[in-house]
């Protein structure tokens, strides 16, 4: 173990009973342009994969559609038997026909298919947590809930979560599963999701905010982020990701990265102990800006 560890992130429960620490891994951008094809840098991307034990990352979230499949395939090949407790969390529900193209399939004969094709992509014979990437607005609901549910009920998946989704529409899957995490877009600028996330911490949902790292104009020379990042003695995406991991305990970020020198930098981010009055000024600045756009 390093000096620096994704363990000083604190732990959290998904479904109340895989422990992960907080700080995990995005494994989108281990893949070619577009998230399409395979990295160009495929032996980084790998070298990248086999660091996260060391530094204390053990929740690893990917995607059959990340490539599609290689995000899988290299997670596989770098991290397979999965030790030390490795949580991989995968999605289904999005149809790849080329480089940044993504369509959201929800028919339940393909969210079973991708689901099986996902357990032999990574080696395993049931997924920690398969989410939902997308609800298609195509196929009732309640389909895709029901899907979920009988794949939880056949074992192939332990716990499951949905992506990109309102507060009304976890209270309607959660009628029919437990929903153990939701993935939304949240940053610092980003608030969207703000309804979504106090509903999470309310009722002990893993939030897993993706683009984490972003922090817009506040990462400029002479902003308060930067400022407060001078203090600390780091960069501003470290004090934007050091803000999401304080603003609730059931934040699980997933920033991403093909390098080990960024994942060593992200990883450091658990070590920034931001003060109450940094956070609550960091968070006056973001909402602003949120507001402005
Ligand atoms: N549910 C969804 O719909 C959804 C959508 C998008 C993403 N996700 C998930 O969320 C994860 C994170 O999202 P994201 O990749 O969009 O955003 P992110 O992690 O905030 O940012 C990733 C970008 O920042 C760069 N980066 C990472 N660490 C850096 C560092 N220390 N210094 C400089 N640049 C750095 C990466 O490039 P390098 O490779 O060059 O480091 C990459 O371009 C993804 O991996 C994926 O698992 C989910």
């Amino acid at each position: 173990m390093t000096e620096y560890s994704a363990v000083r992130a604190g732990t959290f429960k998904i479904g109340s009973d895989l422990e992960v620490n907080r700080l995990g891994f995005g494994a989108m951008r281990v893949t070619g342009s577009g998230i399409w094809g395979p990295p160009i840098d495929r032996d980084e991307a790998i070298r990248t994969l086999k660091r996260l034990p060391a530094l204390g990352v053990n929740f690893i979230d990917t995607a059959d559609s990340y490539g599609p499949d290689i995000s899988e395939w290299l997670i596989k090949e770098a991290l397979h038997p999965y030790r030390d407790g490795s949580i991989v969390a995968t999605k289904g529900g999005l149809a790849r026909h080329g480089a940044d193209i993504w369509l959201p399939l929800g028919r339940p004969e393909y969210l079973i298919q991708q689901v099986h094709k996902s357990l032999r992509n990574l080696g395993v014979e049931q997924i920690d947590l398969w989410q939902l990437h997308r609800i298609d607005p195509k196929v009732p609901a309640n389909e895709q809930f029901d899907t979920i549910k009988s794949l939880i009920d056949s074992g192939l998946i332990k716990h499951a979560g949905l992506s990109e989704v309102s507060v009304a529409e976890i209270e309607s899957a959660s009628k029919v599963f437990k929903v153990a995490t939701v993935q939304n877009r949240y940053n610092l600028v980003d608030r969207t999701s703000e309804d979504v996330l106090d509903y999470c911490t309310k009722h002990g949902i893993g939030f897993i905010p993706w683009y984490p790292l972003a922090a817009g104009d506040l990462a400029k020379s002479g902003s308060l982020l930067d400022y407060v990042a001078t203090q600390h003695g780091v960069s501003p995406s470290q004090i934007a990701l050091a803000w999401v991991l304080k603003r609730s305990p059931v934040m699980l970020p997933i920033p991403g990265t093909s390098k080990v020198k960024h994942l060593e930098e992200n990883v450091r981010a658990a070590d920034v102990d931001l003060t109450d009055d940094q956070f609550n000024a960091l968070d006056a600045e973001g909402r602003k800006a949120f507001q402005r756009k």
